[in-house]
């Protein structure tokens, strides 16, 4: 289900459905047009009207949950609950029968039930919502044994300066639309639904290119670079690396989740010459290529030594230190950017809401990070503040509800 390309709600379908305000967003279908680039391979080339980026949808139901392999939307809301000591395995059947049915009806273009601003459920733009279940979700429903054994807390990194602020979690809710209000808006109902059953730990609200201003291009980071380029490859390559192939009917399908929160410091990258920024992640700025090659995608070569006899993408580069060549052991990396307030002097309060999903945390996340935190350039300007694990259970179909393979 997921991955798939959206459809767009049918106009007849909204105006019959009353849905449509009088005056709403098909009278105001303006092209988006690319503009202000001298070079045409820099410039974005689609034209996409905006009112089919409101109306797209994507599925709710199907056998995985949206969100992970579905093109990454515009923005994106991820909200960490901590579940009330009252609420057991029933009440959290309870809870996930009323969230998912929330969910089934926003991301359809359909106010909840109940919705107090009805007007803000019309326009789904693409709106997915995906449960996760942390540590303490198991341990609530008396299922311990049926967590995935690398949903666990992270071993603690010498480059780690965690707040609780930012960190751990019962149950996810990674909320992803093309449109801020849509975001929001669904926010607002899930965690009003959730109250009885749960506190709200943390909010983290990340942005990246708004949808249609670079239709099919990797998304760049606060840092300028071009974030996401070696991520597995639709069809095989990311069905290895992410989706749980076999095992009980609440593991089948599944895949996990690490959030990290990462600050950015832009006041000290800003001092860096362009070359040493490069130098940094050893990939171009401008193209994103490897320094060993011309094209975003061309393979990096770490073997090629430069007139110096040094080898041209550094051994402490970003690249080198996070690079993963077979397919069972990458990571896909869905982050968002995130741009707090600056402080009085101006100084910025960015940096990357990371998000990675795979099979196995302790098999392919945990070496990753630690091949990082051991030595990777990047280190000198990044910082991580936060972290979170779920396990992002299998999907569920129509009158069923997420959660209800571990739980019903
Ligand atoms: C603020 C923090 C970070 C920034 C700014 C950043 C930036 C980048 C950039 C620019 C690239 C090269 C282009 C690409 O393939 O996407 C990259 C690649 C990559 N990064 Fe990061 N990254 C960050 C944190 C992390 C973390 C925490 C991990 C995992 C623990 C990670 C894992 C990877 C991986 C697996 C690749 C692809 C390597 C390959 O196989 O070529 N990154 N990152």
């Amino acid at each position: 289900m997921t991955g798939s390309s959206p459809r767009a709600v049918s106009r007849r379908g909204l105006l019959t459905g009353g849905a449509l305000a009088a005056g709403g967003a098909l009278g105001a279908a303006v092209a988006v047009t690319a503009a202000g680039s001298d070079d045409p391979a820099t410039r974005p080339a689609a034209t996409t009207p905006v009112a089919e980026i409101g109306l797209a949808v994507e599925p709710f139901h199907g056998t995985r949950q949206a969100g992970v392999a579905t093109e990454p939307q515009a923005h994106a809301a991820f909200v960490a609950l901590v579940l009330r000591p009252e609420t057991d395995r029933k009440a959290l059947g309870r809870m996930l029968r009323l969230l998912s049915d929330d969910a089934a009806r926003l991301t359809q273009g359909r106010p909840a039930l109940a919705d107090t601003e009805p007007e803000l459920g019309l326009l789904p733009a693409r709106l997915t919502v995906t449960f996760g279940f942390g540590p303490g979700f198991y341990r609530a429903a008396n299922l311990d044994e049926r967590r995935p054994p690398s949903v666990a807390a992270l071993p603690a990194f010498g480059i780690d300066r965690l707040s609780p602020r930012w960190s751990g979690g019962d149950l996810l809710l990674q909320i992803c639309a093309d449109d801020p209000l849509t975001v929001t808006h669904a926010q607002r109902v899930l965690v009003k639904d959730s109250r009885p059953f749960a506190t709200v730990a943390w909010v983290q609200q990340g942005f990246r290119r708004a949808a249609g201003a670079e239709p099919g291009r990797t998304q760049r980071n606060l840092f300028g670079q071009l974030d996401g380029t070696a991520n597995p490859k639709p069809g095989a390559p990311l069905e290895t690396a992410v989706w749980v192939p076999d095992g009980p009917t609440w593991l089948r399908d599944s895949t996990t989740l690490v959030v990290r929160r990462i600050s950015m410091n832009l006041e000290t990258w800003d001092l860096l010459g362009r070359t040493d920024r490069e130098l940094s992640v050893g990939r171009r700025l401008d193209t994103g290529a490897p320094l060993t090659g011309t094209d975003e995608h061309d393979e990096p070569d770490f073997t090629a030594l430069g007139s110096g006899g040094l080898t041209v993408i550094p051994d402490f580069s970003h690249l080198t230190r996070s690079h993963v060549a077979e397919d069972r052991l990458r990571i896909l990396r869905r982050p968002y950017n995130y741009d707090g307030v600056p402080s009085a002097d101006g100084t910025a309060d960015s940096g990357l809401i990371f998000a990675s999903y795979q099979a196995d945390i302790t098999r392919q996340f945990l070496p990753i990070q630690r091949r990082l935190a051991e030595r990777d350039l990047l280190n000198e300007w990044t910082t991580p503040i936060g972290s979170a694990v779920f396990a992002i259970p299998p999907g569920c179909s129509e009158g069923g509800w997420i959660g209800q393979q571990l739980l019903g």
